[in-house]
């Protein structure tokens, strides 16, 4: 029996398919090939924003020479990138096939669903090739050899996660609950690169571009999780919620395992102190604000679980 009630179900249908009228027009998959050969490259300008830095402040890093600096900033460009591929291949293309295969328990809307799904996973391949595109023509200019890095904390507790699941279903919505929360994170992640006109033009653009998608996927996300929402029980809506929460954590890591091996490769000075001093989250409240709104947008009230299902989330994290 269908429990969902009927408004919320053709609100959620409506908004889906508006927003899929909107891809067709602004995706940037459906505006041809990639041109940046107008945007020149300036070997004078920075690769990346300072202020994203999880060490600005330190001394070994305000004390390195100029040049240098400008390596380590190529080399955050190559991070950035490579953990945005990551987060594309390994947390929400796997949630988007897993909704056009099937659809949410009592949903009335499978078939727009599984529209906007395979949408977003046409722009998650796009913004895959644009991070691997970007981080080798930067590395090309530079001659820098490029990042081989794979344990990004973010990756490594998902991977975690899921194999701690017992059942199916735990599974299942704990790849949702990831994707949907990356979806509303990742806005955040490109903000600031995206409105940094200072930084070279190239990684200014295709941070841009990518926000862009990423506007519209937070809320085809927000509404399939409204219409997921409802078919859950209460104690799978504390699980979802409190993976979400979670997510936020691993989204803001400082990911300080990638740039032991980017200080590595450039024999960074004093890169031990910082790499001792350095915590493992940077501004977890840029973050923070954005997943309480998804929170309550999609209906999903603290619980009485919820403190239960975020010790034992803890512990493998
Ligand atoms: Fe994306
Ligand atoms: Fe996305």
């Amino acid at each position: 029996m269908n429990t969902q009630p009927i408004g919320q179900g053709e609100s959620v249908a409506v908004m889906l398919k508006k927003l899929s009228v909107l891809w067709q027009q602004r995706a940037a998959v459906n505006q041809g090939p990639l041109q940046y050969a107008d945007l020149a490259f300036d070997p004078a300008k920075h690769d990346f924003s300072a202020s994203l830095l999880p060490f600005r402040s330190h001394d070994a890093w305000l004390s390195a020479p100029a040049a240098l600096k400008s390596r380590c900033l190529s080399y955050a460009w190559g991070i950035y990138n490579l953990k945005t591929i990551y987060i594309e291949c390994d947390v929400v293309t796997p949630a988007c096939e897993d909704l056009i295969k099937v659809a949410p328990v009592n949903s009335r809307n499978r078939g727009v669903i599984q529209d906007v799904m395979s949408e977003a996973l046409l722009d998650e391949a796009l913004h895959t090739r644009m991070s691997l595109l970007a981080s080798n023509y930067i590395y090309a200019q530079r001659g820098l050899a490029p990042l081989e890095f794979t344990a990004f904390n973010l990756v490594q507790w998902r991977r975690a996660v899921l194999a701690g699941c017992n059942a199916e279903w735990e599974r299942r919505l704990t790849r949702f609950a990831m994707a949907c929360a990356s979806e509303t994170l990742i806005t955040d992640y490109l903000k600031t690169m995206a409105e940094d006109s200072s930084i070279q033009s190239v990684c200014h653009r295709t941070t841009k571009t990518h926000a862009m998608d990423e506007w519209s996927h937070s809320s085809v996300f927000s509404f399939v999780a409204t219409d997921l929402v409802h078919g859950l029980s209460r104690h799978e809506r504390s699980y979802l919620r409190a993976v979400i929460l979670k997510t936020v954590e691993m989204f803001a890591n400082n990911e300080m395992g990638a740039w032991s091996t980017v200080f590595a490769m450039l024999n960074f000075p004093h890169a031990v102190d910082i790499l001792a001093d350095v915590g493992p989250e940077n501004e977890i409240g840029v973050y923070t604000g954005s997943v309480q709104a998804l929170i309550a947008r999609i209906g999903l009230e603290a619980a009485p679980e919820l403190a239960e299902r975020r010790d034992a989330l803890a512990g493998v994290s």
